[in-house]
């Protein structure tokens, strides 16, 4: 394979910069010419293609966001789109393709590779780290840490007036960014989609709380499980003598200066995206389990959910004592 190309798609994340420079210095290593396609699948289909050298991956590793833009391109999901996307990847005479993105973008990857038998591997990137068969997607980290610094410092206020703070944090409709930023940020009480909410005792152990003497807590709620707002309003009805506030966090989790595990994920992942194209390990996303790299099929990883790590729960509450 000489010619491939590399799109970053979907929710943009951190580390997406390292990632794209990893797999344009590992295919000019290996001999290959590497094309940048702008705006994810759209950039595709409108054969916004560039070809790209060493030096236009300079100075990225350090960089939130993407330098090829990403689009949230819902038309993809029509046939006739992903045909033009292909006869443009065939116009430029790319014969393989990096998607970097989550797991929306692996749907549109996966239909690539069946529809059109393109060699296509998945970086999986997302905030959220919602993709089956990898421990962690890049920009993960990076947002737990974005999130827990900004938990931090609410906590100051939190403390200084004796409140309660509902801090309302990403993840779609999964709980993987709440539990983690939960369990990091000492939260009292944290909410994710993924496990049915006993309102009743919730207000119970916010009242159980003040009576063991905490002047303050923190619940980290995961969106998915609902708006911070609705819930300050049900909360504070129930509990009018607390002083309850919210913060709702949003973009600030999706920007930031990638971490150095964010990087190094994002490094590693690129260099064997395109080994795994120059090998014909083709339809697969590169993914890690433990400290090994693996390759998983695109079939697998738009058809199954890893489960949450619920056991950060349970420490979460031997906590909150
Ligand atoms: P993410 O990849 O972060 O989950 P999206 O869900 O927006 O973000 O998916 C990224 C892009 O992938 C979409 O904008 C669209 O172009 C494409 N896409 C998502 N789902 C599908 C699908 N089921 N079929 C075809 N293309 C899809
Ligand atoms: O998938 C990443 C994510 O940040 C989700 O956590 C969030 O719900 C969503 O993207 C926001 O989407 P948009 O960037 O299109 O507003």
């Amino acid at each position: 394979m000489k010619r491939i190309g590399v799109l970053t798609s979907g929710g943009d994340a951190p580390g997406m910069n390292p990632a794209i420079r990893a797999v344009v210095r590992t295919a000019l290593g290996l001999g290959m010419e590497v094309f940048g396609i702008r705006g994810g699948y759209r950039g595709l289909a409108e054969n916004d293609i560039f070809q790209m050298n060493s030096r236009n991956v300079s100075g990225i590793i350090d960089v939130g966001g993407t330098i090829l833009k990403s689009i949230r391109f819902p038309e993809f999901k029509e046939k006739k789109i992903r045909e033009q996307a292909y006869k443009n990847l065939k116009g430029n005479r790319i014969e393989g393709l990096v998607v970097i993105g989550g797991d929306g973008s692996a749907q549109a990857a996966h239909l690539l590779h069946s529809e059109f038998n393109l060699p296509v591997v998945l970086i999986p990137a997302s905030i959220d780290n919602d993709l089956y068969g990898t421990d962690s997607t890049i920009g993960f980290d990076t947002a737990v840490n974005t999130a827990v610094d900004a938990i931090d410092r609410i906590r100051d206020t939190a403390t200084s007036h004796n409140r309660t703070f509902i801090v309302e944090v990403m993840g779609r409709e999964h709980g993987n960014l709440a539990l983690e930023v939960g369990l990091a940020c000492g939260a009292e009480i944290v909410l994710i989609p993924e496990m049915k909410i006993d309102w009743n005792k919730i207000v119970e152990e916010l009242e159980n709380q003040k009576i063991q003497g905490k002047a303050s807590s923190i619940i980290v709620l995961a969106e998915g499980a609902g708006k911070a707002e609705d819930v300050a309003k049900l909360l504070q009805a129930k509990l009018p003598e607390q002083e309850i506030r919210i913060s709702v966090l949003g973009y600030i989790q999706r920007g930031g200066k990638p971490s150095s595990a964010t990087r190094n994920l994002a490094t590693k992942f690129g260099v064997e995206a395109v080994k795994m194209l120059h090998e014909g390990h083709y339809g697969s996303m590169v993914g890690i389990k433990g400290r090994g790299i693996v390759h998983v099929p695109l079939k697998e990883v738009i058809s199954k959910t890893e489960s949450p790590a619920l056991e950060n729960l349970e420490i979460v509450k031997l906590m909150d004592i």
